[in-house]
């Protein structure tokens, strides 16, 4: 068949209505359906802007009617015609339903073989399979709705971030591991046996050195690596909307950021966000809402009893708050949940965070019911109802633990519930500010201090004398911008000064070598006139999701990685040749079998 170079591409597929009925235009696109009525043959041609209908009728040319009749889905497809009116037959529901093509000429550009499942939006096939033909599931409307959306929102972060005078700058990729807290993927030297480069967690110390270097406003979409555990909202390879500020404070990233986001959301969404964003100290969010990424769509705040239980006659509270734990409650309004329901299924909920047990109580005629209400006495029974504010018919649920305990499995629990109540607005954004989190962890494992957001940040300034006495006191000048109870980003005012750099490392448990070796170059620049700063990095996977309403990370990722770090559609990562091995100096201890591979949330 010969090809017609002379059909030119006038209009994309979703484009033409009834103001261009009469003109002769070209289209090209994919078959997305073919319905044959005797006579008369209809295509569907699609193309990531839409959909129009073709018409090819036998009476106008039977060999372009007999081309019509082998058509099939996926084919691709140039056609030329007619505008013409749909008449009584138009279909609303399409942008492009008032009109047809009559086709005078076609030409079929490449065939198809039938795809494994079909290019439609409502399909019921296993994410394995569309992973694997993920270049035929990227076909579908609503994958490319979502990545045309993600670009939108990439020049949307780069004009605001350019009209505040910020520079993109780029960072190496091929680097040397910087601490954030995931396990670094490696890439073997060739040229220095034994040498490796880590893969970049985030660009945190070249962009702290963009900062040392004068470059005062930086910014850059980067792909950050981390071998971490993967969920529904992470990926080893991710991208961040990384930021950089000399001579601020928070308040000025806090201002940066939720300008950003006004413009990003306005423009996206039309929707006009409330600024300034509520904040919550990192122990108030944790009191208050069992999270440090408090979804805040919905009340069932946690409150603390241990006051009142301390001397319980309910032997599982007062023995918590005798070895030094607390008792805390979330109320549910309206109460309602059956025995059976609290036991199975909502103590399951706690038990993943370690509670060991579920207690709960329910208010009916001023008078506590329910499993323990039968050894409480009556001063406490008169408290937990104030604290908790019961009314008449409300549910209360406790867990009785130590401190870490009972803020992470309540705060699932309130999530779980605000779930199962369908208590949640679903059309609502709610931001805020997660601050003043604690500089240090004491990791039980190691037996040591690490950073709970990184090592380069900042402690704050009235507990600089916390780090020689008492560390773990110690908070620092980090934040978390927090929506709808996902982390959005995080990030800190730096520690500027080489002499606090050099003792938050003693405190992670670094000798002076070890400093000099890992962060040398750091440690060097902070030396060398390093004005005060800061910045934070925003997902970008994670804005994306929200904005398009999914909870899954792969459905706004074109080419994503199953939960086990794997491409089904590559097969990355793959075996590779001995002698490539060999080359970078990597001998394995052995063959690793192949991995079988699911895509299954963990
Ligand atoms: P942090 O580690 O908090 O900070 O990361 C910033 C933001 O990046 C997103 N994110 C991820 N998204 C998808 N998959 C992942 N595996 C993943 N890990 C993180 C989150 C998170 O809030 N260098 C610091 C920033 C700074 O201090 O300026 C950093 O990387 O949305
Ligand atoms: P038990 O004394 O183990 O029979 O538990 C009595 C009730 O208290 C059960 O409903 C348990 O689920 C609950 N319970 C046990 N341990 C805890 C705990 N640490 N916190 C809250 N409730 C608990």
């Amino acid at each position: 068949m010969e090809f017609l170079r002379d059909i030119r591409r006038t209009h994309r597929n979703g484009e033409l209505r009834a103001e261009q009925i009469g003109q002769t235009v070209a289209l090209m696109g994919w078959v997305n359906t073919r319905r044959d009525h005797g006579g008369c043959i209809f295509i569907d041609l699609r193309d990531r802007d839409g959909i129009t209908q073709i018409r090819f009728d036998s009476t106008i040319d039977s060999e372009l009617y007999a081309l019509a009749g082998s058509l099939r889905n996926e084919y691709v497809l140039a056609v030329q015609g007619i505008v013409e009116s749909r008449g009584d037959n138009s279909n609303p529901r399409m942008a492009t339903g008032a009109i047809e093509i009559l086709a005078h000429r076609a030409e079929i550009m490449n065939a198809a073989e039938m795809p494994p499942f079909h290019i439609r939006d409502d399909i019921d096939t296993s994410e394995e399979l569309r992973l694997k033909y993920r270049f035929l599931d990227l076909r579908r409307p609503q994958l490319q709705n979502v990545l045309m959306l993600r670009s939108r929102v990439n020049a949307a972060v780069r004009n605001s971030l350019m009209n505040d005078g910020f520079l993109e700058l780029e960072t190496p990729i091929l680097t040397k591991a910087t601490p954030e807290g995931a396990r670094d993927y490696l890439v073997p030297s060739r040229v220095h046996p034994g040498g490796f480069y880590a893969l970049p967690q985030s660009p945190q110390l070249f962009k702290q050195l963009f900062m040392v270097a004068g470059y005062d406003r930086y910014f850059q979409l980067c792909r950050c690596f981390r071998d971490e555990d993967l969920r529904a909202d992470r990926q080893p390879e991710f991208t961040q909307i990384d930021i950089e500020m000399a001579f601020v404070d928070e308040e000025d990233v806090y201002a940066l950021v939720e300008t950003l986001l006004t413009r990003v959301f306005k423009e996206i969404k039309g929707l006009d966000i409330e600024t300034p964003f509520r904040r919550f100290e990192y122990q108030d969010a944790m009191d208050r809402f069992g999270s440090d990424k408090p979804d805040l769509r919905f009340g069932l705040e946690l409150k603390d009893i241990s006051d009142a239980v301390a001397d319980s006659g309910f032997g599982v509270f007062k023995g918590a708050i005798a070895s030094g734990g607390v008792v805390k409650g979330i109320r549910l309004p309206g109460g309602g949940l059956s025995r059976s329901k609290i036991d199975k299924e909502l103590a399951g909920v706690v038990k993943v965070y370690g509670a060991k047990g579920l207690a709960w109580l329910k208010l009916d005629d001023g008078v506590l019911g329910g499993p323990i209400a039968k050894f409480l006495g009556d001063e406490e029974s008169t408290k937990i109802i104030s604290t908790l504010e019961l009314e008449d018919g409300d549910q209360a649920f406790f867990v009785a633990d130590k401190q870490s305990v009972a803020w992470h499995a309540l705060g699932a629990l309130r999530v779980h519930l605000a779930k199962q109540q369908n208590l949640i607005d679903t059309d609502a954004y709610e931001f805020c500010w997660v601050t003043d989190f604690p500089a240090l962890e004491f990791d039980e494992d190691e037996g040591r201090y690490v950073a709970m957001h990184h090592p380069f940040t900042s402690p704050l300034e009235d507990d600089l004398p916390l780090m020689e006495t008492d560390p773990g006191a110690v908070r620092s000048n980090a934040y978390d911008v927090v929506l709808n109870g996902y982390e959005l980003g995080g990030g800190s005012i730096r520690i500027h000064k080489r002499d606090v750099q050099e003792k938050m490392f003693e405190l992670l448990g670094l000798s002076e070598q070890e400093s000099r070796q890992k962060f040398g170059f750091l440690l060097d620049a902070l030396s060398y006139g390093t004005p005060p700063h800061g910045g934070i990095a925003l997902g970008m996977d994670r804005l994306v999701m929200l904005l398009a309403g999914t909870d899954n990370i792969r459905d706004v990722i074109a080419f994503p990685k199953t939960t086990k770090a794997s491409c089904l559609m590559t097969e990355a990562p793959s075996l590779v040749d001995p002698r490539q091995l060999d080359e970078v100096h990597v001998e394995l201890k052995k063959a690793a079998p192949k991995a079988t591979d699911g895509v299954t949330e963990g």
